[in-house]
């Protein structure tokens, strides 16, 4: 049987971005499979349907996954959208894995194969399949933008007839991909940039882009390149040694994150209180719980005459960018495994089985059943 592919419209509040792109379409295309798109399914991030030809356009979620082997999504299906899937069919997106057990439950009653992104192995050969980084790129990008759009000062130093400005200085906490282009972005915007990681090798990355390291003695490596959570100890010298970077900071960006966990709470309540009047701090980990204690998500509140903003799905504000980086990220993860327009998986294959989060009717990734309880 021919592989047919699905994609309907994102129908998450807020959610711009889409899984098809028209080069992506066409690729998938010449490998021999069959694509069924919901009409306007790219419309916000402003694909129109006349630029996918080779699509079957239908109306609704019912017909665009009738039949369908294969679906792709951006977020995690509903319930109903789970119901309307074929019994067996495999399922790719960002699909918050640790987010919730009814939704695995409900994937597993339809025997679904599904891989999760968010836990795709980072591994050299699987950069160009990281969604993680792809979206993390996006959403660095935007809290550069966003801090330089609320500044009260300029970014760069600036010597005018009426005398010298001083450049703003930016303060970036967690240093890894979306971090990284924070940092780049608030260098290409003229700022000073100072930046903070636990891991060892992020020194040497923020430094390359021109930033300079905070260092407070605190280092933090756990597994899979990703960082541990600290110690109470290491938390309250990290504190210490912050506070002076953050009281003098124009702005501060936070991204740190310990994947399957609540974000690290960095910046407290203390540390806002000894901040500049009118500082700004962009936490990009609201999502999460943000790392500064009085982030509120999807709220820009003010403490001390700072404010403190919590923007939520940062990609979705750059949808066309985002689901282009996004598609080809799906397009490399499954192209390897579509031959004669058939798919056929290799389970020993390290990148497939470390990204599967369900499979012939259970959860079976390992961290994810262990975080959930399940295991
Ligand atoms: P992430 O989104 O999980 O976390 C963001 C950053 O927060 C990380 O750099 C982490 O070290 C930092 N962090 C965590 N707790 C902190 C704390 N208490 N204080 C300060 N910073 C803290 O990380 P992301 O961006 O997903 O990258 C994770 C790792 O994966 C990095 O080592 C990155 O270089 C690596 N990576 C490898 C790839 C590959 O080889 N395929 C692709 C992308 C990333």
């Amino acid at each position: 049987m021919t592989l047919t592919m699905a994609v309907v419209r994102e129908r998450l509040p807020g959610e711009n971005r889409t899984a098809l792109v028209p080069e992506t379409a066409k690729k998938f295309a010449a490998l021999g499979t069959k694509l069924r798109m919901e009409q306007s399914a790219g419309i916000s991030s402003h694909f129109l349907d006349h630029d996918f030809p080779e699509t079957t356009l239908v109306t609704g979620v019912a017909e665009a996954y009738a039949g369908a082997t294969l679906i792709l999504r951006v977020t995690p299906p509903s319930t109903a959208e789970i119901e309307a899937m074929p019994e067996g069919s495999v399922l790719i997106g960002l699909l918050k894995p640790y987010e919730s057990k009814e939704r695995l439950a409900a994937l597993n009653a339809k025997k679904i194969t599904a891989f999760a992104l968010e836990l795709l192995p980072r591994i050299s050969r699987a950069q160009s399949m990281d969604a993680l980084s792809s979206q993390g790129a996006c959403a660095g990008y935007q809290c550069g933008l966003i801090a330089a759009a609320r500044c009260t000062k300029f970014f760069p130093m600036l010597t005018t007839a009426a005398g010298t400005i001083r450049p703003a200085r930016a303060l970036v906490i967690g240093a890894g991909v979306a971090g990284l282009q924070a940092i780049a972005t608030c260098k290409r915007l003229g700022a000073m940039v100072e930046a903070y990681d636990v891991r060892a090798a992020a020194r040497e990355q923020i430094e390359s882009l021109g930033a300079k390291f905070v260092d407070t003695g605190v280092s933090a490596d756990g597994t899979g390149g990703y960082a541990r959570e600290l110690t109470a100890e290491e938390k309250a010298q990290q504190a210490e040694k912050l506070a002076k970077a953050v009281a003098a900071a124009d702005v501060v960006i936070t991204t740190a994150a310990i994947p399957g966990k609540k974000a690290p709470v960095i910046v407290t309540k203390d540390m806002v209180a000894r901040m500049k009047y009118g500082a700004i701090i962009v936490d990009m980990a609201a999502e999460s719980g943000g790392n500064c204690e009085l982030t509120q998500p999807g709220e820009h509140v003010i403490a001390n005459d700072v404010n403190i903003h919590g923007p939520l799905n940062l990609p979705s504000r750059m949808p066309t960018h985002a689901s282009e980086l996004y598609a080809k990220n799906l397009y490399n993860f499954l192209s390897p495994w579509i031959k004669d327009g058939q798919l056929a998986f290799d389970w020993t294959d390290e990148v497939l089985a470390g990204t599967v989060l369900c499979r012939d009717g259970a959860t079976v990734h390992a961290t994810v059943k262990q975080v959930l309880g399940e295991s």
